[in-house]
């Protein structure tokens, strides 16, 4: 597992993402607009041209940590709110929230104003590559034994693993299950970084590393038994996944299954706070990616094909578990 100071330091990171959820409503003057009577995403996108996915996820995300409350597609101030987010509110705080508002603008400069000449390498290209998929190994090393244990993966012998990054779920099955041997999917500049993991952990052998881009080229030729896509899903849209989940049936054993792990929104997906958080990071990162519903997902995959569909484990957090079987 990764150990507590780690998880803090992380949560420290990320601590932002709430922050700027909080400032925007803010900016966009949402907490006032929204006291004065409950509106929908339809109502924000006339009144202030918002844009309709933009809105929909920031006003989730924002429910999530419980300044909103959602009901029947309309957003309301949560009861426990309104004597500090509403203009009218007796402890009033918007004033002070709008002048943090500003400031964030000065903070983001923090680093070019306490050293204006340096540039750290990782924020060139290359850099940025090795250091988010270096990023990706640190979360997830923690979270690759409960996944394998959940899947069990018993008598599975080939495994296929789509956006394996540098290995680090790939590793883990192929430590539990000896006989086991993997082809894992990635990019062709990360397939690199997963061959210098792989050959230092004597993995090396056991998979075949294939480069390449899954929106375009079709999967490594199968069959395979079993395939991972590990926090895959939330950086498309519906169709790009439905089209991903066809590529992977195709090459999949008659019985075979698919593992996804990511962010399992509940229907409202308002819950789990951290799902409908990270839904805003995939707005601001990403053309169309998203957190997906239970019921999203499945009619994905059955309409790609998969049979069988069900939840193996419910997470607070990025590990909600689904099966799919071809
Ligand atoms: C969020 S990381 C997840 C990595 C790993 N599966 C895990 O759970 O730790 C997303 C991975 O998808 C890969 N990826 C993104 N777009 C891709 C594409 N179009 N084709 C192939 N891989 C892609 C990235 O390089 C990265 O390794």
């Amino acid at each position: 597992m990764v150990d507590e100071a780690a998880q803090a330091l992380l949560a420290d990171a990320r601590s932002f993402w709430r922050t700027r959820v909080l400032l925007t409503m803010v900016e966009l003057e949402l907490f006032a607009r929204i006291s004065e009577r409950p509106r929908s995403v339809d109502d924000l996108v006339e009144e202030i041209g918002a844009d309709p996915r933009g809105m929909r996820i920031l006003l989730d995300a924002a429910t999530g940590q419980g300044w909103l409350e959602k009901a029947e597609e309309r957003y309301r101030l949560a009861g426990s709110m309104r004597a500090y987010l509403s203009p009218e509110g007796e402890q009033c705080v918007l004033p002070m929230l709008e002048h943090m508002a500003k400031l964030w603008h000065d903070w983001t400069r923090l680093s070019e104003i306490a050293a204006p000449r340096t540039q750290p390498a990782w924020r060139h290209d290359h850099g940025r590559t090795r250091s988010f998929i270096g990023a990706m190994h640190v979360v997830s090393k923690g979270r690759a034994p409960e996944l394998v244990s959940a899947v069990g993966p018993s008598s599975e012998r080939s495994l296929l693993d789509v956006g394996g990054a540098s290995g680090t779920f790939t590793m883990e099955f192929l430590r539990e299950v000896p006989g086991m041997k993997a082809t894992l999917f990635d990019l062709p500049e990360v397939v690199e970084l997963a061959r210098e993991r792989l050959d230092r952990e004597g993995l090396g052998e056991r998979v075949r590393l294939v480069g390449g881009d899954y929106r375009h080229d079709p999967m490594p030729d199968g069959p395979y038994e079993l395939a991972l896509l590990s926090a895959i899903i939330h950086q498309n849209d519906r169709r790009e996944n439905e089209e991903l989940y066809a590529k992977i049936h195709e090459v999949l054993a008659p019985g075979g299954r698919l593992i996804i792990r990511d962010h399992v929104l509940e229907p409202d997906r308002t819950a789990p706070a951290d799902g409908a958080l990270f839904a805003v990071n995939m707005l601001v990162a990403t053309e169309g990616g998203d957190c997906y519903t239970f019921d999203e997902i499945r009619s994905s995959l059955e309409a790609a094909g998969f049979r069988q569909v069900r939840m193996l484990q419910r997470d607070e957090r990025m590990s909600g578990l689904v099966e799919a079987t071809k």
